[in-house]
């Protein structure tokens, strides 16, 4: 049936039309960041006001370009050098692009003849990754984020490790991590969903450099053993999230070789460091580890959401789901790489290979190793200047390109998490800069996290400026 709305919306003149402007948009948000001709990373509206003035839209029945260009200026711009806030990427533009494409393919990807370039793009992507690594064997598949990742991971480690066939008959014992109190959140929800419980999340404390004291991970694993826990991983983190420290990985190898149970890596953050000839060192053991995750959206320029899970040894990233779907493949029990929905959460599946490959076609490893490596050194250096500056405190040397910090001078202690709280929320309704904040054993800290290349000491120094005169507002002095 061809209706008036049907033969409009696949009108390939429109299509085009809508393109140019939107490409001619993304082009002057993107010159208006990058050269700062935008004032504000951001511009502060509640939620509540934000949701009206959607509502308010809806019934105007704007032009695709009113919309997209009202998107645009509502929306945060991670280009921009003054945002140094949370972890994602500026998007690389040609991985932007390769997005648009996969997104007007639509390729599902489940099966092989649903995708046949991104499945084999997808291969070729994970091999970049495992020989990065140093893995001869290593396999894989790309994933929608870190927090899914490390569920497929840790559900591998489950099918590799747990005396039981829980996959198939349920648990009769009751199975446990090993896992540092500063890891990311969703390794807990990951432990949780597969019915772990609380007990089954033994959190290894972290020293004075909030790494996990791999010195106490015998004694905490003895004790889940006589506590009738069945530890089936121990989960590494490079770096966490809060401060951006980096777990001993080598360490925690040894340990996991000597008691026979799964190490695993969230690198969803820094693992992209494998690139990087100057901090690949940091990374030290993680050729050791049976899986590893790593973000593009992170630390690879990559449009959201794009996560690679990866595997030592190539059969393991088969074992996780077992479940037949004989509609979609013939032979079950084959391995069969090029159906990808043998091996991952996704059925339907975005052709997330396509927004890595056009970065390396492009650019080769060479923006890779460039990217990370400006990132953690731009971190360094901030972390030298706030040393420097006697009004500010540093939390910790910078490892990775997380660095948090507080302002102190001409404050009582006990009123340093008010202060600090109110310079966050201040900078956040002002949008000049965007940085965040993070909760601390010692205290409230602000938090920034360098994510673009072209965010320079120019850039650092003024935010140093602003919140000194944000101080003079909060304190009234
Ligand atoms: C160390 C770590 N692991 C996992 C995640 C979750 O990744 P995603 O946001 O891609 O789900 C994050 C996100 O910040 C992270 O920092």
């Amino acid at each position: 049936m061809s209706t008036p709305s049907l033969q409009q919306a696949y009108n390939s003149e429109l299509f085009e039309k809508d393109g140019k402007d939107l490409l001619g948009l993304l082009k002057d948000a993107l010159d208006a960041s990058m050269e700062e001709q935008r004032e504000k990373v951001t511009v502060w509206v509640s939620p509540e006001e934000e949701y009206q003035f959607w509502k308010s839209f809806d019934s105007q029945q704007s032009t695709t370009k009113e919309f997209f260009e009202t998107v645009l200026e509502r929306s945060i711009h991670i280009h921009h050098p003054k945002f140094i806030g949370h972890q994602i990427a500026p998007t690389v533009p040609v991985s932007g692009l390769a997005t648009l494409l996969s997104a007007q393919l639509n390729n599902g990807m489940a099966v092989y003849e649903m995708g046949q370039a991104s499945t084999a793009i997808e291969r070729l992507v994970i091999e970049k990754f495992t020989q990065a690594i140093g893995w001869g064997d290593g396999d894989g598949f790309l994933t929608s984020g870190g927090t899914l990742a490390n569920l497929t991971g840790l559900l591998a480690a489950r099918k590799a490790k747990a005396s039981s066939d829980v996959w198939n008959e349920g648990h009769d014992t009751n199975l446990a991590i090993l896992v540092s109190a500063e890891a990311h959140y969703c390794v807990d929800r990951a432990a949780r969903i597969m019915g772990l419980g609380e007990r089954g999340i033994i959190q290894v404390p972290v020293d004075d450099n909030y790494k996990m004291r791999t010195d106490l991970l015998q004694e905490y694993y003895n004790q889940a053993i006589s506590d009738k826990l069945e530890v089936i991983a121990v989960i590494g983190s490079a770096p966490s999230t809060s401060t951006g420290i980096h777990d001993d990985l080598e360490g925690i190898s040894a340990f996991a070789k000597a008691n026979k149970i799964w190490f695993h890596v969230d690198g969803a953050h820094g693992g992209a460091a494998i690139f990087s000839k100057k901090y690949r060192p940091m990374l030290k053991g993680i050729e050791q580890a049976d899986s590893v995750i790593i973000d593009g959206h992170k630390m690879m320029g990559t449009a959201a959401i794009t996560t690679a899970v990866l595997y030592k040894n190539s059969a393991d990233s088969y074992a996780t789901f077992s479940q037949k779907a004989q509609y979609l493949w013939e032979q079950n029990e084959d391995p069969e790489w090029f159906n990808m929905a043998k091996r991952t959460f996704e059925c339907t599946k975005s052709m997330m290979s396509l927004r890595f490959f056009a970065i390396w076609n492009a650019y080769g490893n060479q923006f890779f190793d460039d990217f990370v490596t400006s990132l953690y050194d731009a971190a360094r250096a901030f972390s030298t200047l706030i040393k420097e500056a006697s009004d500010f405190e540093l939390f910790l040397e910078a490892e990775s390109n997380i660095v948090c910090f507080r302002y102190v001078e001409g404050i009582e202690p006990d009123a340093y998490n008010t202060v600090n709280k109110k310079i966050r929320q201040t900078l956040l309704e002002d949008g000049v800069f965007y940085i965040v904040a993070t909760q601390l054993r010692t205290g409230y800290y602000l938090r920034t996290t360098f994510m673009n290349p072209f965010t320079t000491a120019k850039h650092t120094k003024l935010l140093l400026e602003k919140i000194r005169d944000v101080v003079k507002i909060v304190t009234n002095k």
